[in-house]
This record gives C-alpha cells, structure tokens and sequence, in this order.
C-alpha cells in the first residue's frame, strides 16, 4: 500500500513534470516557413547559415526555396500563397515592394525586437528607413550587396594581353582583344533581370550618377528621353555584341561559371557573383578580380536583401519569427552570412578582418559615396521604384537587347513610356 502510494505520487510527479516540459516545449519551439531564391552554390550556403542560426535557437526551419535569380518567380509564388490564406513566416522581400505588402496589412510589426536589439542605431538610417511602414519595423536587412561590378579572370584576360578595364571604351578594347583570343569576352544570361542588371551599370557609367538618379530613381520623362539615354542604349548594345549565342535564358550562376573556368572573360553582375567563386574555392586578386563596372567606381548601386514578416496566429511560430528577426541582425550571423553570400554586413561598425579586399572595398565605397550623394539604389534589384514600374522598365530594356532591328528611339519612347506605368 505504502509502495503503491509511493509510485503513485511518483508517477503523478513525472506526468506533471512532462506535461510543464511539453507546455515550455511548446511556448519556446516554433517553426518558420520562409521564403528566398537562393539556390546557386554560393546563395545556399548563405542560406544555410540562417537555416543552422534558427534551428541553434531550438526552432524549426521550413525551406521554401523558389529558384530563379533576381526573385521574380519566388514574388509570384509568394503572391497566390498570401492570397490563399497562407502565408510563409518570413519572406525575402525588398526595397519600396515591403511598403506594398505591408500596406496590405499582412506583415506582422517587429518593433519590439527592433528596440531590444537597438537596430535604430546600428543600421543606416537609409536601410532603417526601407524596414519600416509608418514607423513600425515590418522587416530585417541581412546584407548590402553592390550591384555595379565587374567580374574578370585574370589568366584569360593576360592571355588576350587586355587589361580590366575602367571606362566603356576601354571596355570595348579589352573585349576585343578577348574575343582575338578565342575567349567568349562577356558572360552574361539572357534572362529580363540580368539585362536589366547590366543597364543600369551601363546607364551609371555612360550617364553619371545625376542622369541615373533623375532617369531611374525620379523617372523624369525628359532625362528620360534626352541624348544620354541614346549613349546609354548604344552602348547596351554594343556589349550584347560581345556576349555568345547561347546567352539566352542562361542562368546568372551559369555565367559566372564561365569567368570562372575561363571561358570568358568578365560578367558584369552584383556580388552575390563572389559568392559563386568563393563557393567554387577561388581566391579574389589571384583566381577572380572584382572592379566597380566601367565609369562607376566612384559611385554604388546598392542592393539591401531583407526579409519581411508576415502576421502568424500559432505563439510558438510568432516567437520563432522573433527570434529568426533578432538572429539575423546578430554580428555572428551578419558576418557568417556575408561571408557566403558576396555581400557586406549591413549592421554598421562591424569587424571586417576576415573579410576579402572586395568586401573591404564595398564597405569604404558604401560609406564615402553616401557622403558624396553618390549612393544610388538598384533600380534592377527592387530597391528605387515601385514594382509595376519598375517590371514595366525592366521589359521595355529586354525588349531592346533582344531584338537587334529595335531602333534606339524606339527603345528611348517604350523606357520612357514603361516609366509611367502605376
Ligand atoms: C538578390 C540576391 C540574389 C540575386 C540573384 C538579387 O536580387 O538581392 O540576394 O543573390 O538576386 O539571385
């Protein structure tokens, strides 16, 4: 009897112990759907140090990976998920499209971990400001990528005795030299978004940072139909000229490739391009060379990834969101991540010893072109206009670079055109 009553409490014990275990199990263990297109090499190992982040805090990660560079299928996705009623966790969402989601009602407010993580005073009031819908953080930044680069092989270029080069007529020498030597001189994937990308590199250098800003930030109609941008669609041209048959579709990844094994030459593409080769164990200055594109090197196109938050009814999850938002803007991860990714941290005064001289370079270009106001958003990579506009654009610019017989007025009318559309 006496042992019976014994096990009892003992078994009554433990069932109250279990259930407070399930109950704290329960309260602390969430798991967080989220969404991104980062499937290259370099991108899913970025991805892979948010996933290990999220699961060392105890939580659970569900991938929803949607391939395709630039985001435009991950965006399309997203969007019959949130309309069916289900929406992910998190999704990589950027730029002025954070104020339409949110002005949708469907993303959740992370003020409070905003203020207990400080971020107003650790992010740059230029980034600080896109996170925020009507003063409340709706969304985390991960990184800064710069988009106006230059990507070169080395070995080839010595090769073709051409030298990297600075300028656009340079440019066109060097690819001439390359193309000499049997070496296909631009790697590039005909996909709206990679020729899109190269515009707005080749309208910063062609044009100047003023003629980007008035031309695809404000969308001035008359910049927008002014002789510049006849200089800019030529030149546009002429690189296609220097790209290979097989451009078409060709995924941005792919290309890299290409300047990696020394097919061809250089890629003008953003850093997540450094990802590919530090994935693929190239060194930078030895194996790849990182430059600003031609004409930009005094001026930054920058490219913020962040990921919005959506409103979640389940608590477990709402704090495995939280916790997802607070480790994302931890200096760990930021470093990790960036080191994956090509880009640099965007959480001010962090430590960059272990990061490359392309790294090192953005972060000094960050900082001096915001005090030169040459600091410019990616009007390709979702960061200077609305979306309608900017896809409107990016279809007129595709237009143009795949149909040879296009008159460059034409072009100049459609762009200007497309700029409109609300
Ligand atoms: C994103 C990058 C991504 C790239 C290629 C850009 O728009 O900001 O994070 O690596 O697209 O997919």
């Amino acid at each position: 009897m006496k042992k019976m009553e014994k096990t009892t409490r003992f078994a009554r014990n433990l069932l109250a112990v279990a259930a407070g275990l399930t109950v704290a199990g329960l309260a602390q263990a969430g798991e967080v759907e989220v969404l991104h297109w980062w499937t290259s090499g370099g991108e899913a190992k970025a991805a892979s140090a948010l996933k290990a982040t999220l699961q060392a805090k105890g939580h659970s990660w569900k991938d929803f990976a949607v391939a395709g560079g630039g985001g435009d299928s991950a965006m399309t996705v997203l969007k019959s998920r949130v309309v069916s009623g289900n929406a992910p966790a998190a999704a990589q969402i950027k730029g002025p499209s954070l104020q339409e989601w949110a002005a949708e009602g469907v993303l959740a407010n992370i003020d409070d971990v905003a203020k207990a993580e400080k971020w107003d005073s650790v992010l740059p009031p230029v980034v600080a400001n896109v996170m925020k819908y009507k003063g409340n953080y709706i969304a985390a930044p991960v990184n800064v990528h710069r988009v106006n680069w230059l990507w070169a092989n080395p070995e080839v270029f010595k090769k073709a005795g051409a030298k990297v080069p600075t300028t656009w007529d340079e440019f066109f020498v060097s690819a001439e030299a390359l193309k000499k030597a049997g070496i296909i001189p631009v790697a590039h994937g005909g996909q709206p978004w990679q020729d899109f990308t190269t515009f707005e590199s080749v309208a910063l250098g062609v044009g100047g940072t003023d003629f980007y800003k008035k031309a695809l930030v404000q969308l001035d109609q008359a910049t927008l139909k002014s002789a510049t941008m006849d200089k800019v669609l030529e030149t546009f041209r002429k690189v296609k000229g220097y790209t290979d048959k097989n451009a078409p579709g060709r995924d941005w990844n792919l290309a890299t490739a290409m300047v990696i094994k020394g097919e061809a030459g250089m890629q003008l593409m953003g850093d997540w391009a450094k990802g590919e080769f530090i994935a693929a164990g190239k060194v930078p200055g030895k194996d790849f060379t990182c430059a600003a594109a031609p004409g930009t090197a005094k001026a930054f196109t920058f490219n913020v990834d962040s990921f919005a938050m959506f409103k979640l009814k389940n608590e477990a999850n709402v704090k495995a969101q939280k916790d997802l938002a607070a480790a994302i803007m931890s200096t760990d991860f930021q470093e990790v991540f960036n080191l994956n990714k090509g880009s640099i941290p965007v959480r001010l005064n962090m430590d960059l010893a272990k990061f490359d001289d392309c790294a090192k370079l953005s972060s000094k270009d960050f900082v001096d072109t915001a005090k030169s106001a040459s600091l410019v958003p990616s009007v390709a990579h979702g960061m200077a206009v609305p979306s309608a506009a900017a896809g409107a654009i990016q279809d007129a610019v595709s237009q143009f670079w795949n149909s040879d017989k296009m008159s460059v007025a034409d072009a100049k009318a459609k762009i200007a055109s497309a700029a409109m559309t609300k």
